[in-house]
């Protein structure tokens, strides 16, 4: 209904502000779209612009999540911030100032948890350190951080949210293919490593 609209609206609005092209362009780093792998999240970022510019865009990216669930929980009632965190995530996957062609979710997602829980935030943030460190793939770690958040709600009862983080997970899979069969062929560039382009 349309009480629900409103938080969907303006969480896809949040969502979709593409900081990693703006911070990247305004570092003089050009387009973030044409670097490495072309995403344009905080991982990017990174490789495009530095360690600095990719935090800033790891925080504000996690950023919307947050404000998309805080402004959704404060001014509308019952569930609304699940639509907020929804309209979030869909916001940064397809943003339509970018004809829809977004990023893969992974710090919205992370945003989007600490507002609502911030338990599912540490479990998942761990599963994605975990991965990162044995891995250098930064896909990798998000790909599990997106797999921890629904299994925690499976083991904790938590039948209100597990149906949508399920469906957040399949999302951030799905923005994760060419990753995911980057990964499986082995070619996904790793973090640290001596030849790779994500330096
Ligand atoms: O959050 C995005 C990350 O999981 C993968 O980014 O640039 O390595 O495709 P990238």
């Amino acid at each position: 209904d349309a009480y629900q609209f409103a938080p969907l609206l303006i969480g896809y609005l949040l969502g979709s502000i593409p900081f990693g092209i703006i911070l990247v362009r305004l570092a003089g780093k050009g387009d973030l779209r044409a670097t490495g792998s072309g995403n344009i999240g905080a991982t990017n970022a990174v490789r495009a612009a530095g360690k600095g510019i990719g935090a800033l865009v790891l925080f504000l990216d996690l950023l919307k999540g947050v404000a998309a669930v805080l402004v959704a929980r404060h001014f509308f009632p019952d569930n609304a911030e699940l639509f907020g965190a929804t309209g979030a995530l869909l916001g940064h996957l397809y943003p339509i100032w970018l004809k829809f062609r977004g990023g893969k979710g992974v710090a919205t997602f992370f945003g989007i948890l600490l507002a609502l829980n911030w338990i599912y935030a540490a479990i998942a943030f761990g599963a994605w350190l975990f991965f990162f460190l044995v891995t250098r793939i930064s896909a990798a770690g998000g790909l599990m951080a997106a797999v921890a958040a629904p299994v925690t709600a499976l083991v904790r009862g938590d039948d209100t949210l597990f149906p949508m983080l399920l469906g957040f997970t399949l999302l951030i899979w799905w923005k994760h293919r060419a990753n995911i069969a980057r990964i499986l062929s082995g070619s996904e560039p790793r973090f640290g490593a001596k030849r790779a382009t994500a330096e």
